[in-house]
């Protein structure tokens, strides 16, 4: 007998549901979805009695009832040649150069019912058969009901847009029948491997050989930075050097990696993993970026925010401020000039901090100055203040006043080793024993970063990489030995 239906879902479960989608999935429950989900669950209560912690439970030990959980808070809208201008840069711009002795390996990593992979698949058909090249398309999503949808190869009038319709000629080859709907041919069907796979919980297997492009698009935006970062590092991992990634061109300004690069081409961005001499190099911060004229606009914005209320007045104003955050968006931003993160009032400073650099970069010490003045007035006391003034002093040679900022960037943050490298460097003439010392923590301290994968300190570098400064403090350590010799004679 079928349970009386309860008439709401009380806030702590809800809460907890929404806690267990997001460690099962990676997806922040979208407003959007709230009802859906709201109404499934009290229709599987009400179906199979019990309460949450009972059907929590079931999901976990019956693998059919933790597919219709999923395929209840996943959503899976989907249809052919979505955002045809990303197939259409794929096809003329990048499928004529892809190498010829390979097999073209792509792959559609949050495929829905696969009409993604289907495009893919029909695209790579209509540029490779003829030459008698190889390609296969792995088709992969948590969602293992629409998987079992794309299974069948039957698609509806729903899946043909007309944002998509420049490319359906490509489909006819590969679809039988006509009128409402219309069936996969087994031989495209062929070219496909579709696969279960969470980006989220699942591990990448080791790539012997890694993707020429990926598609993951439209399901990042719904999930947390730190969430987007670690799919993204699994995604980055099986892409070939130079492998292509395409996400929702919505999405697009929530993603920063330092693997992957930002590049446009007719309009359309996408991501190219960047190759080994490329990320040994660091990133080489936008040069286009710095002109004339530039720092009036900078503290023209600055001043906005400010009267906007989006950034703190002044330093009792601004409460406590996240410095790590402050570095670890400037770095994003780096890798990704479209990126932004409208909510957090960190973003702002990052963005303030990132364009001091680009001033000092292109040697306009003066506007990095006022801008670095203005900025501070209104930050809590800070390591990365601290530093950038130091280096403004080193730069106009007044050492004594450079070393004293350092050592109070240090005072504030001890690990902050781009502060202990230039103290050091500022030291070694006149006290080389105390600049080994301090080449010797600043080589610890660097490992540390580079075991930790950690970049927050990357758009303070000048677009060299930490190894590089860890090449310079053995060099050094090795020069002045324990600081008894002068380092003059070295
Ligand atoms: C809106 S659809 C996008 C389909 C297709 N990529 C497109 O852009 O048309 C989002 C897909 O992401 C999938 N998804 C959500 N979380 C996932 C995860 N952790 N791992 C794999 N797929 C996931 C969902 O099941 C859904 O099919």
């Amino acid at each position: 007998m079928m349970a009386a239906l309860p008439a709401a879902l009380p806030r702590p479960d809800f809460d907890r549901l929404k806690g267990f989608i997001r460690t099962e999935t990676g997806i922040e429950l979208p407003e959007a979805n709230v009802k859906t989900v709201r109404r499934f669950l009290l229709e599987r209560l009400a179906t199979l009695g019990g309460d949450l912690e009972g059907y929590l439970r079931l999901i976990r030990s019956d693998p059919a009832e933790y597919d219709r959980f999923i395929d209840a808070v996943t959503i899976n809208e989907t249809y052919f040649f979505r955002e045809e201008r990303q197939f259409g840069v794929l096809a003329s711009r990048f499928f004529p150069d892809m190498p010829d002795q390979e097999t073209i390996r792509l792959w559609s990593a949050a495929c829905a019912t696969g009409e993604e992979a289907v495009s893919l698949a029909a695209m790579a058909f209509d540029a490779f058969q003829g030459g008698g090249r190889r390609f296969s398309v792995l088709a992969t999503d948590i969602n293992r009901r629409s998987l079992e949808t794309f299974q069948t190869g039957d698609y509806s009038e729903n899946a043909f847009r007309r944002d998509g319709a420049r490319f359906h000629h490509l489909l006819h080859p590969h679809l039988e029948g006509g009128g409402r709907r219309r069936r996969l041919t087994a031989s495209l069907r062929s070219v496909i491997e579709i696969r279960p796979f969470n980006l989220f919980r699942d591990p990448v297997a080791d790539p012997t050989d890694g993707f020429h492009a990926a598609m993951l698009r439209n399901t990042l935006i719904y999930m947390d930075l730190a969430t987007r970062q670690a799919i993204l590092d699994k995604v980055a991992a099986v892409l070939k050097s130079d492998g292509l990634l395409f996400l929702g061109a919505a999405e697009m300004p929530l993603i920063a990696h330092p693997h992957l690069k930002l590049e446009s081409v007719d309009g359309v961005y996408f991501f190219r993993k960047k190759r080994l001499e490329e990320k040994m190099a660091g990133s080489v911060p936008d040069a286009g970026v710095v002109q004339a004229g530039k720092h009036r606009r900078a503290e023209r914005m600055v001043r906005d925010w400010m009267a906007r209320d989006r950034m703190p007045r002044d330093r009792k104003a601004a409460g406590a401020v996240d410095i790590e955050r402050v570095m670890t968006y400037a770095c994003q931003r780096l890798d990704n000039r479209l990126f932004q993160v409208e909510s957090d009032s960190h973003f702002p400073f990052a963005l303030q901090f990132l364009q001091i650099v680009h001033f000092m970069n292109a040697n306009q010490m003066a506007e990095a100055r006022d801008l670095l003045d203005l900025l501070d007035g209104a930050l809590p006391e800070n390591a990365i203040s601290h530093y950038l003034y130091g280096y403004l002093e080193m730069a106009g040679h007044r050492n004594d006043a450079a070393r004293y900022r350092f050592g109070k960037a240090l005072d504030r943050n001890p690990t902050f080793w781009p502060a202990r490298f230039h103290l050091a460097m500022l030291t070694q003439t006149r006290f080389p024993r105390q600049a080994a010392a301090e080449y010797r923590r600043c080589e610890r301290d660097i490992r540390a970063y580079i075991d930790a994968g950690s970049y927050r300190f990357r758009f303070l570098l000048e677009g060299f990489n930490a190894r590089y400064f860890l090449d310079i403090c053995r060099k050094w350590i090795d020069k002045l030995g324990d600081g008894e010799r002068s380092p003059k004679g070295v």
